[in-house]
């Protein structure tokens, strides 16, 4: 029996798989390759010293789907793909709405069809919106989102819920991830992003290496100790530990579950350059800018329910999650395409 990685080439997905395979568990990667390379394949196998199937497809493509049940025997999947920047949200929701609402409609009804019903699916702490204080709970009310991605999540979160609820035989863990930030530690895969990064670790990772002249921080009026915006950091490797954690659950229990990943702590954007500039001994320099539309002041997790019912909690600290970050954009300046 093998889990299948839908998206398994990206950032969060890479990863995981490394975390699954040296877990003990088989698995079978599907990626179309969007945002991602194939050399996190290369790497993921090195790192694991496994090799595993993977099938270039689209989670839109029922029939590709389908030939990716009948040729593996899948008992659950962890089901990453799906576009995520949210400014460009805004600007084509409807790519938004069809890859990651429609997208995951498709999935679903395959596994269905093949008889799997169990589902680990990134959902974000930006389903928690406006209206809640930190630290973030899974039984606060969710949905004032404040862009199209972030509806999109909510929205797949309602479908696997009523999923659930029409038949008792479907298992569904919603992870809630914080910030993911960091690096595998052997400095062989991490984020990769195209162009200019949209968030604030690669931002300021390209701005150490010189890439970019300076950090613009998205504004110092919130109502913070410092007055710039506190999120929960989170290290990727832990964050795919706690999908393994997720995996081991669904496979006993039945039903949707909602959890937060996250540390439990809020860091602010200068606390993290300042950790950054600390713990690789290089500078980062930046500038006070307007505040960025649709930020939040402060969000950060209660991780209590991923400990009672996981048995996870997260344990890299903010320098860890520096220095990690350091070591990968240091050995691989452009990404995959060294
Ligand atoms: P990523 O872009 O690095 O990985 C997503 C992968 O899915 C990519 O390899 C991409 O090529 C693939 N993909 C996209 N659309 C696809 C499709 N239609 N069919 C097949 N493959 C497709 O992103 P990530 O940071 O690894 O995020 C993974 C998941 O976690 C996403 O669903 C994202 O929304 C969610 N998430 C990410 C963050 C974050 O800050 N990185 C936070 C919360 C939730
Ligand atoms: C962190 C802090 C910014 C860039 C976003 C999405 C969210 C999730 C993860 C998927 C904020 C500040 C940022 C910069 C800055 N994705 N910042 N200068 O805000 O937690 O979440 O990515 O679900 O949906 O909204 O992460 O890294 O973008 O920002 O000052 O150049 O850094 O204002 O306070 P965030 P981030």
């Amino acid at each position: 029996m093998a889990i299948l990685i839908t998206g398994g080439c990206g950032y969060i997905g890479s990863h995981t798989c490394v975390e699954m395979l040296s877990a003990g568990y088989d698995i079978v990667v599907m990626d179309n390759y969007y945002n991602s390379k194939p050399e996190a394949l290369v790497r993921i196998k090195e790192l694991s010293g496994k090799d595993f199937p993977f099938y270039e497809c689209d989670i839109r493509d029922a029939e590709g789907l389908r030939r990716i049940f009948r040729e593996n025997k899948i008992e659950a999947v962890i089901h990453f793909a799906g576009l995520k920047a949210v400014g460009e949200s805004v600007r084509i929701p409807l790519a938004y709405y069809d890859n990651n609402v429609g997208g995951t409609v498709v999935l679903c009804q395959v596994m269905a069809e093949m008889g799997c019903k169990r589902m680990i699916f990134s959902s974000s702490a930006t389903v928690y919106g406006t209206g809640n204080p930190s630290p973030l709970k899974e039984d606060m009310p969710t949905g004032a989102v404040t862009n199209p991605y972030g509806r999109t999540k909510h929205m797949i979160e309602g479908i696997l819920q009523d999923l659930c609820v029409s038949d008792p035989e479907w298992s569904v863990i919603l992870l809630r991830y914080f910030t993911p930030i960091g690096a595998h530690e052997s400095g062989r895969i991490g984020e990769d992003p195209n162009g200019i990064p949209n968030n604030l670790m690669p931002y300021i990772s390209q701005v150490a290496i010189g890439k970019l002249p300076r950090l613009s921080v998205f504004g110092n009026d919130y109502d913070t100790p410092d007055g710039t915006g506190v999120r929960d950091y989170i290290h990727v490797v832990d964050l795919a530990c706690g999908h393994v954690r997720a995996v081991d659950y669904a496979l006993t229990h039945t039903g949707a579950q909602a959890i937060n990943l996250g540390t439990g702590n809020g860091c602010s954007v200068l606390d993290l350059v300042n950790a950054f500039v600390t713990a690789n001994q290089v500078e980062v320099p930046y500038v006070i800018a307007p505040r960025r539309p649709g930020d939040v002041a402060v969000c950060y997790s209660d991780p209590t329910k991923a400990g009672e019912l996981l048995g996870w909690t997260a344990n890299r600290d903010l320098t860890d999650m520096c220095r990690d970050t350091w070591r990968w954009q240091n050995q691989n300046p452009r990404g995959y395409d060294n």
